[in-house]
């Protein structure tokens, strides 16, 4: 299975992700990992680990890619013959136009059990709700923002001494764990999805 990685931040998914592909784990290979923020941590970290980092300016707008960014991205995840697409991290929303060239082959990690907390910093919202447990989902992308469907979630329990740092931390661990073993089964193609509803075959 090849993986073509997005994301904007320091890439602790993608490196976890990595990982397990380097070490057979996962059943799968990094074809490149592709960031809109040309100091971001995930590029630094995957040309570290020897994987093809490519920097791709996102255009004027703050949240969604622009139209010439959007067919760059396309063209140099085809190039790279990629099979899944995998967000980790990556904070701009993906449009109809990219989506439907991967339709039901982009998935998202998002640091809440969703459909709690879409949106933005996830475990800050948690913690202000006042919720006693969060986690982190990892579901299908589509046209809306944080709800396609559900492939795998994990809990983590908030903490009365959590700070919105040290829950994002803990919700990380889980992230680490959750993404992998989720495309572990995704490449082992034991995944059904029908409607909204996801099943182990
Ligand atoms: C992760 O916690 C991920 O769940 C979150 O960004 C972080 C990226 O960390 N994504 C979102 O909030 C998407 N809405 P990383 O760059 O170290 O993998």
């Amino acid at each position: 299975m090849r993986l073509g990685i997005l994301g904007s931040g320091q890439g602790s998914n993608m490196v976890a992700i990595a990982e397990q592909c380097a070490s057979g784990a996962l059943p799968a290979v990094v074809s490149v990992v592709i960031s809109d923020v040309e100091n971001a941590g995930i590029l630094s970290r995957a040309r570290g680990m020897a994987l093809p980092a490519v920097y791709i300016a996102p255009g004027p707008y703050r949240t969604k890619l622009d139209e010439s960014a959007e067919q760059e991205y396309v063209r140099v995840l085809k190039e790279a013959n990629v099979e899944w697409i995998v967000l980790a991290g990556f904070m701009r929303i993906i449009k109809s136009e990219f989506l439907e060239q991967f339709w039901g082959k982009v998935v998202n990690i998002h640091p809440s059990l969703l459909p709690s907390f879409p949106g933005l910093e996830a475990w800050r919202q948690a913690l202000d709700y006042g919720v006693k447990f969060t986690g982190c989902t990892v579901h299908i992308v589509d046209h809306g923002i944080d709800t396609g469907p559900i492939l795998g979630q994990e809990i983590v329990p908030v903490l009365d001494s959590d700070t919105p740092k040290t829950l994002h931390s803990r919700i990380q661990e889980a992230e680490r764990r959750l993404y992998p073993a989720v495309l572990r089964e995704l490449a082992m193609d034991q995944i059904g999805i029908q409607g909204r509803r996801s099943h182990r075959k």
